[in-house]
């Protein structure tokens, strides 16, 4: 029977594996050379701040509509540097998503400060300025939203609680290069945005990397001194370094692959929205058990993966047999995208400075020794979703085969 599922026996929708990304080419590879041949007929080996880090903020900066970049060395450090350019007093409470990479949460605590999550707005991987309302307190110094999955945070209603408050905003722009929200590029309405530009990512410098990026100048020149040790940068009668910081620079080799990848960056937009708006268009059609969920209107996300709800009551498995499936026809959908920042062991565990508990421990902070945070709209939402990594290289048969397998599994086990 050729409906027979693969996981039950049956032969795999698609036998082929998926297409790679071939994000490096040869354009990269000339780019890198040219940069070893200027350090060997020079003699001196690349560093950074050198002029094709130079270029390469520049390059960014303009992807962005005009602003100031500054290149670091991974998207950890650059959520790092976007908060210490904010100069936030330590023990400072900063609002932090109810979904991120732990790289997007921990520079909070690295800080001296207090990660205080907001849940998500309903079916939801991204909160909204309805919950980060809820956990305001006298003590909030900042509030730092993600864009998970390449769809926009409904941006408008945040930035007027933020200005209600007066609180600074930064953007995680790890997962979203180039969406746009009402028009505007994802990354120039809060304060400050950190973008990472390691290998997985629409964009990348090489392996690691990232970029801090924003529109106030002011801010530009703190984050720049923030990643370099506090070097007196762009300051007039300053010898030595101003403030504490850590070495979060960029280099040289990283931002000549990086301006290649920036060239290549908008045709990469491109195809992974309409690999995106065809897939979701498909769905709807062909579909009864699952969805797209609920989005932000007036947004045109540039998925880094695409989330989809399961309709649990209308299938008659649980969601891992329904994923097993999907993946047993061939296409990786993964189960979960369960990245709960007060979910995992260091956070529990106040795994930051040694055995300390610092800083919930320590006798400066006023706010709860034991945080516990009201996650219910973000666990229902990683429940009832299952997840699928898309990129640009799927061509039209691979975005075929997704629906028909969709359609495959779906129609052996509706009930
Ligand atoms: C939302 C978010 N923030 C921060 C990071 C950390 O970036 P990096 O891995 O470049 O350090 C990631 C990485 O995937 C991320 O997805």
């Amino acid at each position: 029977m050729t409906n027979k599922l693969a996981i039950d026996g049956g032969k795999p929708l698609r036998n082929k594996p998926l297409p790679p990304r071939s994000l490096i080419t040869e354009a990269e590879k000339t780019a890198a050379i040219a940069v070893f041949d200027e350090a060997i007929s020079s003699g001196n080996a690349f560093g950074y701040d050198g002029k094709h880090e130079q270029a390469y903020d520049q390059a960014f900066a303009k992807f962005m509509g005009g602003g100031f970049a500054d290149g670091v060395n991974s998207g950890t450090n650059a959520v790092f540097v976007a908060l210490g350019a904010l100069q936030l007093d330590a023990f400072s409470e900063v609002i932090v998503p109810p979904i991120s990479d732990p790289g997007g949460v921990m520079p909070v605590c690295m800080l001296g400060c207090l990660p205080v999550m907001a849940d998500a707005c309903h079916d939801s991987f991204n909160t909204s300025a309805e919950q980060i309302e809820q956990v305001i307190t006298e003590r909030t110094g900042a509030i730092l939203v993600a864009h998970i999955a390449g769809e926009p945070v409904d941006m408008d209603p945040v930035m007027a609680l933020a200005a209600k408050h007066n609180l600074p905003v930064v953007e995680d722009c790890a997962q979203v290069h180039g969406a746009l929200y009402k028009g505007k590029p994802v990354g120039t309405m809060g304060d400050i945005a950190a973008f990472s530009t390691m290998n997985g990512k629409h964009h990348c410098t090489g392996s690691q990397g990232g970029v801090v990026f924003t529109t106030n100048e002011q801010l530009h020149w703190e984050a720049k001194r923030f990643a370099d040790r506090g070097k007196p940068t762009n300051l007039e009668g300053q010898t030595f370094n101003v403030r504490a910081g850590l070495n979060c620079n960029s280099n040289d080799l990283s931002a000549a692959i990086g301006l290649v990848q920036l060239q290549r960056l908008p045709e990469i937009i491109e195809k992974r929205r309409h690999i995106g708006e065809t897939i979701k268009a498909e769905v709807a059609r062909n579909c009864k058990a699952i969805s797209m969920g609920w989005q932000v209107e007036q947004t045109h996300p540039v998925y880094w993966f695409m989330r989809f709800k399961l309709d649990l009551d209308a299938i008659s498995v649980d969601k891992a047999t329904f994923c097993k499936a999907l993946l047993a026809e061939g296409i990786p959908a993964g189960e979960s995208y369960r990245h709960i920042p007060c979910e995992m062991p260091w956070f529990k565990n106040k795994s930051v400075f040694g055995q300390s508990g610092f800083p919930w421990s320590c006798s400066e902070y006023k706010g709860p020794k034991e945080p516990e945070f009201d996650m219910t709209n973000v666990i229902k939402a990683t429940d009832e979703h299952f997840i699928l990594y898309t990129h640009e290289n799927y061509d039209q048969e691979v975005l075929e085969d997704i629906i028909k397998v969709f359609v495959k599994v779906e129609k052996v086990y509706l009930n």
